[in-house]
């Protein structure tokens, strides 16, 4: 194996080196401070790996996006979301057997305790859902606490899987003041969703064929995206051996952030913005350039991909048909599709590598579907369970695993004595805190 040499303070120190399946280079640094003191500084890990994981494969100047080897857009085209699931979590896709008794298994969990219920009434109706579904999936902790055997944490996987959706749809009901509407078993996992999201009790009603099929495309891209923040929120915080329902909370909270999953729903407003102010986007393409403004082009750029993402790339194709076949006509789509283009042959934006993410098309198709704003990151969580849930098993399996506890550098006072309140100045104190 190659090592890496580091020269610090007159002294050479030798560093293993790794490489992964797809050839990428990793230096091991996880000895150097015990050899050298010194430690590696590297904020918002850019970077550093952190595990070493066989579940999503991205090569960011590509553009290449695999789950457990097959790329996402073979995928998309022809898995269901169970099986992504199934796939993520366990290794491989599932045989037939397999999947009908996965199917089975998420058609039996998806009902609430009763008390669950009791908790929604809590909330005001004016909150945020992923407030809900974060405060929710950490309180099914409390309902199903791991005690210990693998058979009860295969189970509390279906359960997370299985609830989400009846949590994520009850947040929608309380949001607009309708009764919650219970799971059906007759339906797949997606259409289950749809019904409990968008059915009354005063008719009957049947998800259509395309809005299941838009749906199961989306939740599939959204499956994994391997160490992104809220998965390295739902590592970290499981790392200290925190259960399952807690760590995905953790998950569902970092996502909500503007600058993660909350992007989605910030490109839905900011086309909506664009548009009521007379629909003049290269105006907005000029305030992105310009730091000044405090303006950013949501549902652009990525840590990772420095050429496409390939996930916006099936969305844009989806957006036209799914709306072509909804009989939709969104303006909306319009000024999106002339930021893109703008931005393609722009060369701030070609300088920076600045290409539309996920979030940007899939706001479109969300509106489309009838899916609220608000609800828009929901469904982010929703399609990003499995792989929260996936990665945190590897790590829970992982023997190399310990505790997260990133350093520092220090850069605050050295020792100095402290001063007793009788000698403080008030003349001479900084002022810290508005009065
Ligand atoms: N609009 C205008 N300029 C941008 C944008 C944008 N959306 N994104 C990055 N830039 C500029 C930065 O100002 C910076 O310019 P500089 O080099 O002149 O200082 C340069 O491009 C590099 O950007 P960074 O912010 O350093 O890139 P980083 O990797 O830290 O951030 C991020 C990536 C957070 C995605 C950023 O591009 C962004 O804020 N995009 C908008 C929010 C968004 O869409 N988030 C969803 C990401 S996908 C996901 O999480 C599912």
């Amino acid at each position: 194996m190659d090592k890496a040499k580091l020269q610090l303070q007159g002294k050479e120190y030798e560093l293993p080196v790794l490489v992964g399946t797809e050839n990428e280079v990793g230096i091991d640094v996880a000895a150097l401070r015990g050899a050298s003191g010194a430690i590696t500084y590297d904020p918002a890990y850019g970077n550093t790996g952190s595990c070493s994981s066989a579940i999503t494969f991205i090569d960011g100047e590509q553009g290449i996006l695999r789950y457990r080897g097959y790329p996402i857009e073979e995928v998309a085209e022809h898995a269901s979301f169970p099986e992504v699931c199934y796939l993520l979590i366990y290794g491989e896709l599932p045989t037939p057997a397999q999947l009908a008794r996965f199917e089975d298994q998420l058609t039996r969990h998806t009902l609430l305790h009763e008390d669950m219920k009791k908790l929604f009434d809590g909330f005001p109706a004016t909150a945020h859902p992923m407030a809900v579904l974060s405060a929710m999936v950490a309180s099914l902790s409390a309902y199903y606490p791991q005690r210990g055997g693998e058979d009860e944490l295969d189970l509390n996987i279906i359960r997370l899987l299985a609830k989400t959706p009846t949590l994520a749809a009850f947040s929608h009901k309380k949001s607009v003041g309708q009764a919650f509407v219970y799971p059906r078993n007759d339906l797949s996992y997606t259409q289950n969703f749809l019904h409990m999201m968008f059915a009354v009790a005063a008719e009957p009603y049947r998800p259509s064929e395309v809005l299941d099929r838009a749906l199961t495309m989306l939740l599939i891209l959204h499956a994994d995206h391997e160490q992104n923040c809220s998965t390295s929120t739902v590592r970290m915080v499981g790392s200290s051996q925190a259960n399952l329902f807690a760590s995905c909370s953790a998950g569902v909270s970092a996502l909500w952030g503007p600058l993660h999953g909350g992007a989605n729903q910030e490109v839905l407003e900011m086309l909506q913005h664009i548009r009521a102010d007379g629909g003049d986007y290269k105006k907005y393409m000029a305030m992105a350039k310009d730091k000044s403004s405090g303006f950013k082009l949501m549902g652009f750029g990525h840590r990772v991909y420095k050429n496409f993402d390939p996930r916006a790339k099936i969305l844009k194709k989806a957006a036209d048909a799914v709306l072509a076949e909804m009989g939709v006509a969104d303006p909306l789509l319009d000024i999106a599709k002339n930021l893109e283009e703008i931005a393609l042959s722009d060369p701030f934006f070609i300088e920076r590598k600045l290409y539309p993410n996920v979030d940007f098309y899939s706001g479109i198709i969300y509106r489309a579907m009838g899916i609220p704003t608000d609800m828009f990151t929901v469904l982010f969580a929703l399609g990003r369970m499995p792989g929260w849930i996936a990665q945190w098993k590897e790590m829970r399996d992982d023997p190399k695993t310990r505790i997260s506890r990133p350093r520092q550098i220090y850069v605050g006072h050295t020792q100095r004595p402290f001063v007793p309140l009788s000698l403080r100045s008030e003349a001479k104190a900084p002022v810290l805190v508005p009065a």
